[in-house]
């Protein structure tokens, strides 16, 4: 018998958390290190968010709550669909855990039967597999066109629905391209959804908040109301309120799947922390005005790091609708052999020489699902982010032929 269970032996320990990892132990040991690793904002929590969660503590807000959310932010959640998305849920709809993560883990594991398949398409977040498979289930990767800023196709979907699909995981702006999809482009996959009803669709909608050059964000229950019976819509304040930290998310779904997804939450964590989720009802709630402001700071982030990556021979970037990634290829550099001697077959070999010779952490493509490129979260102020381009740019120029 051995001790360790079987599942885990199929999950892989994320990617994203080890570069950064890396990266902090590299900088302990005093090397001159720029990590563009991790997926979260440097702004700070915004000082109104801060107080109400200093005023909850202050306030004995400190006990146990109900286990899927307190009612004062499921209100704000509903409320918040409604503004936002045009989407009426109730709070028996609502559910609210510690993390966007903890949303989709939830209802995976209250779903999922062994020999499910969920959808996924490729690059993804690095969790969406790992997750499906601690509940048993089989991912099955659908690649998105590098041409249509690696975005899916109908045809694509409509050709890896069986009869054991049970979900497709649907992330728009995309971690990790920054691809969004036009009302048009996700209304051609809701349209084959419709003609497959045991499909059910789980929108992660993180990087709502943003999206560049006019970019309207859209969401499947909100394109195609006759979806909404079978749609969790979740999303969460880690990325937009800069509250990666607090680990509030929360969804929208019928009422069965939301009890059953507090079924789990209340045999693992309990709630998701008091403190917090009164931190969340601020952010819901309080002024919103900030959000236009940090997205036009990444938007102006995200033209310099791609003029900057366009620069660099043998890297070729896309110009990405939202989020905080860009996607780069290095298929140009394959082959090469780097200035310090590191023979270049693969994006994680590209990154790990990037690290070590010039100091930037960024993570490799594979883990994404997507080879070879690498993804860059520019989450970073304009000074480093040109400082990292340059680096880069000196590592590309120093690749020889092997
Ligand atoms: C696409 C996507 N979904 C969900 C999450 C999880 O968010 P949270 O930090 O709220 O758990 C992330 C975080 O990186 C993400 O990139």
């Amino acid at each position: 018998m051995t001790f360790l269970s079987e599942t885990l032996a199929a999950v892989k320990p994320s990617p994203t958390v080890a570069v950064t990892q890396l990266a902090r132990e590299l900088k302990a040991k005093g090397r001159d290190i720029i990590s563009l690793g991790a997926g979260e904002p440097d702004f700070d929590t915004p000082d109104n968010i801060k107080a109400a969660a200093i005023a909850a503590i202050n306030a004995g807000k400190t006990k146990y709550t109900a286990p899927d959310g307190i009612p004062e932010l499921k209100e704000a959640i509903c409320a918040k669909f409604h503004r936002e998305n045009g989407l009426t849920y109730t709070p028996a709809q609502i559910s609210v855990s510690t993390g966007g993560k903890q949303v989709l883990y939830n209802a995976l594991m209250a779903t999922l039967n062994p020999g499910d398949e969920v959808i996924i398409p490729a690059p993804f977040w690095v969790s969406y597999p790992d997750i499906v498979r601690l509940g048993q289930g089989t991912p099955v990767i659908v690649e998105g066109e590098r041409q249509l800023g690696f975005k899916i196709t109908p045809e694509a979907l409509e050709a890896a629905i069986t009869p054991q699909t049970k979900w497709l995981i649907f992330n728009s702006p995309s971690n990790p391209t920054g691809a969004g999809y036009t009302r048009d482009e996700l209304k051609a996959l809701t349209d084959v959804l419709m003609r497959h009803p045991h499909v059910w669709i789980m929108s992660d909608d993180m990087y709502e908040h943003l999206a560049y050059d006019g970019f309207q964000f859209v969401t499947p229950a909100q394109v195609e109301p006759e979806l909404y019976d079978r749609t969790l819509t979740v999303n969460g304040v880690s990325k937009a309120y800069a509250m990666t930290g607090w680990r509030i998310g929360y969804a929208g779904g019928p009422e069965h799947l939301i009890a059953a997804m507090r079924k789990i939450q209340g045999q693992s964590t309990t709630n998701p922390s008091s403190i917090s989720q009164w931190a969340a009802v601020e952010a819901l709630t309080g002024p919103q005005d900030f959000l236009g402001t940090r997205c036009e700071a990444f938007r102006k982030r995200r033209d310099l790091v791609v003029e900057g990556l366009n620069g660099c021979p043998g890297i070729t970037c896309a110009v990405p609708e939202g989020a905080f990634y860009v996607y780069p290829s290095v298929a140009d550099c394959m082959g090469k052999v780097s200035k310090g001697g590191t023979s270049i077959t693969t994006d994680e070999e590209f990154c790990t020489a990037l690290l070590e010779e010039e100091g930037v952490a960024v993570v490799f493509g594979t883990a994404f699902g997507l080879s070879p490129y690498f993804r860059v979260s520019y989450a970073e102020s304009e000074a480093v982010l040109k400082e990292a381009c340059l680096r880069i740019k000196r590592f590309c120029e120093g690749l020889k032929d092997g």
